[in-house]
């Protein structure tokens, strides 16, 4: 699956551009983080890069129908136990009942909701559902893991406990490609960042140059607050 190559991208919808000439390399190694201010095509470039969404020019390497996992904003979860929203998606990957039974429980410890196994997921809090959002993809075990701002709707310990899962699963060899509008989150994760800006990629490279001294002035300005769309 890895390195994912984009190539020239552009996206649009309803006559309007989302992204322009977007390319960038998604390789093994430390989170990638795309940050941008609002509108700036953060959601739109994860989405084409998971395959959700196919770019109207350029493209992207290796195809595929979807490329790796992908957690979003507000989880979707089963209308089902904690426990078997887990092993549900192991079961249609294939894997053998104990393995499914052996995963599921490891994920749900790693998220510390061993002990809500068998509630209903949708009764869980906002911060219980992420975690375990985040738990069924890591359980896959997957090459590259694509978050949609995972937290946008979390409070700071609830924030700081999804941080902790992914550093987690960024550590055990996952690729983590992640937007957030937090830069405090985006310092505290990142190894190499995307910064966009009207649908075009500004800066890309190893995080912290970028955020010791960035090379534009629109990146600068982002990263001062100054910037907001
Ligand atoms: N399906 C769509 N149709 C029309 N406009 C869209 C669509 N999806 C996104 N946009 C627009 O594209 C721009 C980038 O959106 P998005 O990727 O969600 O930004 P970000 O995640 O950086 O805040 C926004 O101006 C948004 O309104
Ligand atoms: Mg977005």
């Amino acid at each position: 699956m890895l390195p994912i190559e984009a190539e020239a991208l552009s996206y649009a919808a309803g006559g309007v551009a989302i992204l322009q000439d977007v390319s960038l390399r998604i390789e093994a190694g430390p989170p990638l983080l795309i940050l941008g201010p609002n509108g700036a095509g953060k959601s739109v470039l994860l989405r084409l890069l998971h395959g959700l969404l196919r770019p109207g020019r350029g493209r992207i390497t290796p195809e595929a129908p979807t490329r790796g996992a992908m957690v979003f904003q507000r989880p979707v979860l089963l209308r089902r136990s904690v426990g078997a929203n887990i092993r549900y998606p192991l079961a249609l990957a294939g894997l053998p009942w104990a393995e499914r039974r052996r995963r599921a429980a490891a994920a749900l410890e790693e998220v510390g909701l061993a002990a809500l196994a068998d509630r209903p997921a949708r009764r869980l809090s906002g911060g219980e559902q992420q975690r375990l959002a985040l738990a069924r993809a890591a359980a896959l075990a997957p090459p590259v893991l694509f978050l949609d701002e995972p937290c946008a709707s979390l409070d700071p310990a609830a924030t700081r406990a999804v941080e902790e899962i992914i550093a987690g699963i960024a550590a055990r060899g996952t690729k983590i490609v992640m937007t957030t509008h937090d830069l405090g989150q985006a310092r505290r994760l990142a190894g190499e960042v995307v910064f966009l800006h009207r649908g075009r990629v500004v800066e890309a490279g190893p995080a912290r140059p970028f955020f010791n001294g960035p090379a534009s002035a629109e990146a600068a300005a982002f990263l001062q607050g100054d910037l907001l769309w």
